[in-house]
Formats: structure tokens, C-alpha cells, sequence
């Protein structure tokens, strides 16, 4: 079976109630039936805002077509001040979660071990996870890249069964592109994707890394889009900055 692309937008600490309305209308618009034969559309929302996205897609003709997603998730209930848990997500419908963001790792400290739990009890809760991997740009110029993301995927695997590898898309994204505006040029994503893809191959199953959908993230634009979607081993991206742009994310959709 062909992997279907999946295009997310990760909207990240961004958005007012006034601002994320035209944003979702103009997203749904573009996803008609036609386009989601070819693309899984998966808006991350900020918390607050996740049951309005839902209800504002419930209203468009298109709505069903877009999905919503969790941007971190905490993996139990009670006593943990400030957190929400794969649970609540579950029962507030939320179909995604993202996991393991370099943002989450880096300013909120989470460790390859905590990225790998959360990624076990989201999946056992039910949901989807897009589990985000990637170097830093001192790795990259280290010569690090491959061992770096190695290290991370092991640690995922170590908690995941092959089945449970079903519920996971995998999102590269180089720390030094996110952000930035320095993507990593299409041979360049392309390498990291097919190293990835040898590697649960060789550490997983041959039908694990042939179904698993890597997503390419970093400074994804409706310019560099196009490019970027033709190596074989992309099957989507995660868009952040061009995600809040309605305009610009409907073109990065219809690369797919
Ligand atoms: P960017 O962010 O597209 O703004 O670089 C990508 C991400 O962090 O997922």
C-alpha cells in the first residue's frame, strides 16, 4: 500500500480566538474531497483552542477532511499541576498528538526516555502520534546526524511493538531548520528519510519502514514545497511559521 502524505501544520504557542477561525475555514476550504483522497491534513493546536478548531470544522463543508492534533501530552491523570493527559484528549476526540517536538526536548527538557513514554501511553490511550526526531546543527557539523537519530528512534522502539509502530507517523526535523529559514536542501532530507527508513528496516521490520510515513519539518514554505515532496522518502511534512498562513499552507497542501 502506498504511503499517503500527511501534511501538518504546528501552530505552536501561536493564535487568539479571533485569528484561528479564518485560519481553520481557509485550511478546510482547500481539502475537499478530491485533495483528501491524496493527503491526510492535521492541524496542531494549541490546547486552549483544540475543541473551537473542532467545532469551527464541524461548520464547513469540508471539515471532516481536516483533522486535529495535541502538540505534547502528559500520560497520567491526578496530581501533575498545569498538564493534560492523553486521556482527556481521547475523550475531547482528539484524533493527533505531537510528540517529542526539539522544542518540547530542548526548552522543556524532555529526554529521549520521557519522548518514548509518552509515545507508548498516547498510542495504548488510542491516539496517533507524530513522534518528531532530529540534529541539532553542532551534531550535524559534528558528523553526529545519523547516531543522533538512531539514538532517538531506538529509544521509541524500544517501548513500541510492531503493531503499535501502525499509530506512529515520524516527523524529521533539523533542529537548525526549524525556524529559521534555512531548510535542508531536498538531497539533504532525502538522506536523513532513507537513513531513517534503513534504519527500521534493519531494527524493526522491512514492513514497518515501508509503511511508516516520515514527514520532513524545517522552514517548509509554499516555495520550497514542491521540491521537497518529490524525494521518495518524504510522505509529508510538519509546517510550522507557514502554518499559520492560510494562504501559504493551502499551496504546501496541494504539493501533496
Ligand atoms: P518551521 O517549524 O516550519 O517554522 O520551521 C517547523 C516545526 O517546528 O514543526
Amino acid at each position: 500500500m502506498p504511503r499517503k502524505f500527511i501534511i501538518g501544520g504546528n501552530w505552536k504557542c501561536n493564535g487568539t480566538n479571533a485569528s484561528i477561525e479564518p485560519l481553520t475555514k481557509g485550511v478546510a476550504a482547500v481539502v475537499d474531497a478530491e485533495m483528501a483522497k491524496k493527503v491526510e491534513v492535521v492541524l496542531g493546536v494549541p490546547f486552549i483552542y483544540l475543541t473551537k478548531v473542532q467545532q469551527i470544522l464541524a461548520g464547513e463543508a469540508n471539515g471532516a477532511n481536516v483533522l486535529v492534533s495535541a502538540e505534547n501530552a502528559w500520560t497520567k491523570s491526578g496530581a501533575y499541576t498545569g498538564e493534560v493527559h492523553v486521556g482527556m484528549l481521547v475523550d475531547c476526540k482528539v484524533p493527533y498528538v505531537i510528540l517529542g517536538h526539539s522544542e518540547r526536548r530542548q526548552i522543556f527538557k524532555e529526554t529521549d526516555e520521557v519522548v518514548a513514554e509518552k509515545v507508548k501511553v498516547a498510542i495504548g490511550a488510542g491516539l496517533k502520534v507524530i513522534a518528531c526526531i532530529g540534529e541539532t546543527e553542532a551534531e550535524r557539523v559534528g558528523n553526529k546526524t545519523e547516531e543522533v537519530l538512531a539514538r532517538q528512534l531506538k529509544a521509541i522502539n524500544t517501548t513500541l511493538t510492531k503493531e503499535e509502530w501502525k499509530n506512529v507517523v515520524l516527523a524529521y526535523e533539523p533542529v537548525w531548520a526549524i525556524g529559521t529559514g534555512k531548510t535542508a536542501t531536498p538531497d539533504q532530507a532525502q538522506e536523513a528519510h532513507a537513513f531513517i527508513r534503513n534504519w527500521m528496516a534493519a531494527n524493526i521490520s522491512k514492513e514497518v519502514a515501508e509503511e511508516t510515513r516520515i514527514q520532513y519539518g524545517g522552514s517548509v514554505n509554499n516555495a520550497n514545497c514542491d521540491e521537497l515532496a518529490k524525494k521518495v522518502d518524504i510522505d509529508g511534512f510538519l509546517v510550522g511559521g507557514a502554518s499559520l498562513d492560510a494562504g501559504k499552507f493551502a499551496t504546501i497542501i496541494k504539493s501533496a
